[in-house]
């Protein structure tokens, strides 16, 4: 399958912006890249992709990647620090929403997430992301906003040895999403207008607190589900000047306090609802419970 559109991803060697890469080919797009490092852009995602070296900061690679294309997608990750998060989230979206809107590029999509509003706006993280999403809403180029749920493939990265980290009470119950089914969701949209101009929320077919994902995840991953409190991750990251804890507790903290609203009606409407359960995801990695 081909069709003439060509799509830059920004971000495309990211855990969630590779699948997408991955997918809009499949789908018949062509695919460019922005990368800081070509020849691990190459390595990743294999052949049949346009690989434009450059970073975001920098204004002319931007423009060149941005020329003659029809979309593009964003998949960047700021943090942990404020200004980081600021930077990547913020003011690169807004930058490159802007660059879209002089080159006349026909659409922008971004991934931010569910807890991104001004009542919720309690952490550096999703300050810039709100920040992000308004700048590019106000650039006057065609978007669309991706409030996604926790993805699936986030289980691994709490893991520590053989436990993984239950930070904090986390009472929400959270629709864990596959990776995969966003990206198809991604590329969909880029074949109708009527996912334009709206924040779609992404969430995945069953809804489990962060402690009952954690309790599937370690079946298969043979670890155990190690809880620890927001307060001693955040002693600990102080004592060991470990940005990454401190970031985390303050994202956690965030999540304890806010659980999922929005409706994902209007996305599974147009764009397919997610299918895969945590144990189907689980099972592609591990193809059974290690207790099973
Ligand atoms: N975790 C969740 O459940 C969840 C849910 C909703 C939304 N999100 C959001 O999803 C976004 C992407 O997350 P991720 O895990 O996919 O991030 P990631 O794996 O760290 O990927 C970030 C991407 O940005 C690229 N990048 C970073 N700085 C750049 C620069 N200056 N110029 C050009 N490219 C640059 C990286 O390229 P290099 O290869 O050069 O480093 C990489 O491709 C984040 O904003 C996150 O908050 C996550």
């Amino acid at each position: 399958m081909t069709n003439n559109k060509t799509i830059l991803v920004v971000g495309g060697t990211g855990m969630l912006g590779k699948p997408v890469a991955q997918q809009l080919k499949v789908d018949g797009f062509n695919v460019r890249l922005l990368a800081r490092n070509p020849e691990k852009a190459q390595k990743l995602l294999g052949d049949g992709f346009e690989i434009i070296k450059g970073d975001v900061d920098d204004p002319a690679a931007l423009r060149s990647a941005l020329t003659g294309v029809d979309g593009v997608h964003i998949s960047l990750k700021g943090g942990p620090t404020e200004a980081d998060f600021d930077h990547m989230d913020h003011i690169a979206t807004r930058d490159i929403a802007q660059a879209a809107k002089e080159l006349g590029v026909g659409r922008v999509t971004i991934l931010s997430a569910y807890a991104v509003s001004e009542e919720k706006a309690d952490t550096p993280e999703s300050r810039s992301k709100l920040k992000g999403e308004a700048a590019l809403k106000s650039s006057g180029v065609p978007y669309t906003i991706f409030r996604a749920s926790w993805f699936m493939e986030t289980l691994p990265m709490f893991v520590q040895g053989k436990s993984i980290s239950l930070i904090g009470n986390q009472i929400h119950p959270l629709h864990w999403i596959a990776a995969e089914d966003y990206a198809r969701m991604v590329s969909k949209s880029y074949q109708t207008d009527e996912t334009l101009n709206k924040e779609l929320y992404i969430f995945g077919p069953e809804a489990f607190t962060m402690g009952e994902a954690m309790k599937i995840y370690a079946e298969y991953a043979g670890v155990k589900v190690a809880p620890i409190s927001i307060q001693m991750l955040a002693v600990l990251g102080a004592l060991t000047f470990n940005t990454e804890w401190k970031g985390m507790a303050v994202l956690m903290k965030h999540y304890e306090n806010w659980g999922e609203d929005g409706s994902p009606d209007e996305a599974n409407h147009l764009l397919g609802a997610p299918a895969t359960t945590l144990k189907e995801w689980c099972n592609k990695r591990y193809s059974q419970p290690v207790n099973s």
